[in-house]
């Protein structure tokens, strides 16, 4: 299935359907940066997805979305951390290298795991180039404003393009008392709307929004020119983006208000693997299409080189 309904090839166009729009909008052109300043233009929806493996980022690419988030709740679905705080930069590298792999058409977001880029500028500039060189990311997301708004621009400015992310930022999640959503007061929503304009104006070519309420969001939206990819951040956004594993119904833990299965796939993992044990232990597998032959003659010959060895 498709993000979006794609252009018809040129052959199959009548002379009054609409002109060609730009090429990356065509599946296999890679995303941009400016294809997706086209789509807020354009007022086409973004679809965004998080993938931590090569069979992961085969299907984001099958399926037509148009960006794909090496994301940090990795720590959480894949890796079977309590929350996204303590992953490893080396660890999101080796999942994002993956990613990378499996992908060519989405554009590749890596997300800064936390501790990897507070410290300092030189820190943030350092894991952010590790991101594009070691696992070939195009782009990389780091959370909060705040300080987070000078990182986002020494890296800006180092050459790498970064997605914002504001709300709740799971990273600092403790302080914010919880995984709550974030922006239910007056003042709360003022920082947040804060900490979106300042990560705007520092250049970042995308902002997530994540558990605001959709009141906030709509409040929001006419101050930013840069896309918006909501989560749990109501309908007037962008895009929306969600957890691969929390849509396909993978992860069994707790799953957000804002979530939407659109598959239980954990369930039908459960069924396939108990399959198996039951046919293994009634010897119903292997069946003998899923076993090898020897050729009659050469079946003869091993009796004959065992019987000279035992003979021996
Ligand atoms: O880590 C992640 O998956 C994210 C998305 C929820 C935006 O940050």
């Amino acid at each position: 299935m498709s993000a979006r309904p794609r252009i018809a090839p040129a052959g199959n166009r009548s002379k009054d359907s609409a002109p060609l729009r730009d090429p990356s909008f065509v599946k296999g052109k890679p995303v941009t940066l400016s294809s997706l300043a086209e789509h807020k233009a354009l007022g086409e929806p973004i679809a965004m997805i998080t993938a931590y493996d090569f069979p992961s980022a085969r299907v984001a690419e099958e399926a037509g979305v148009d960006v794909v988030l090496v994301g940090d709740s990795a720590a959480m679905t894949v890796l079977g951390y309590p929350s996204t705080v303590p992953v490893s930069v080396e660890e999101m590298l080796m999942l994002a290298a993956a990613v990378r792999r499996g992908l060519e058409t989405p554009l590749l977001v890596g997300d800064l795991p936390f501790g990897s880029y507070e410290v300092s500028d030189e820190q943030a500039v350092a894991t952010a180039q590790r991101f594009v060189k070691e696992a070939g990311c195009d782009a990389v997301k780091l959370e909060r404003g705040g300080s987070s708004v000078a990182r986002a621009g020494a890296i800006i400015a180092a050459g790498i393009p970064v997605m914002g992310h504001v709300g709740l930022t799971p990273q600092t999640a403790t302080a914010l008392g919880g995984y709550r959503s974030q922006g239910r007061t007056g003042e709360r929503a003022l920082e947040v709307t804060e900490d979106a304009l300042a990560l705007q104006q520092a250049g970042c070519f995308a902002i997530v929004f994540e558990a605001i309420p959709s009141d906030v969001t709509d409040l929001i939206m006419p101050r930013l020119h840069v896309p918006v990819i909501g989560i749990g951040a109501g309908p007037a956004t962008d895009g929306q983006v969600l957890v691969f594993h929390d849509l396909l119904g993978i992860y069994d833990g707790h799953a957000a208000r804002f979530v939407k299965r659109y598959a239980s796939v954990r369930e039908q993992m459960v069924a396939g693997v108990q399959a198996f044990a039951e046919d293994v232990r009634t010897r119903r597998y292997p069946a003998p299409e899923h076993g090898y032959e020897m050729a009659p003659d050469e079946r003869e010959r091993l009796r004959a080189l065992l019987a000279s060895k035992a003979a021996r």
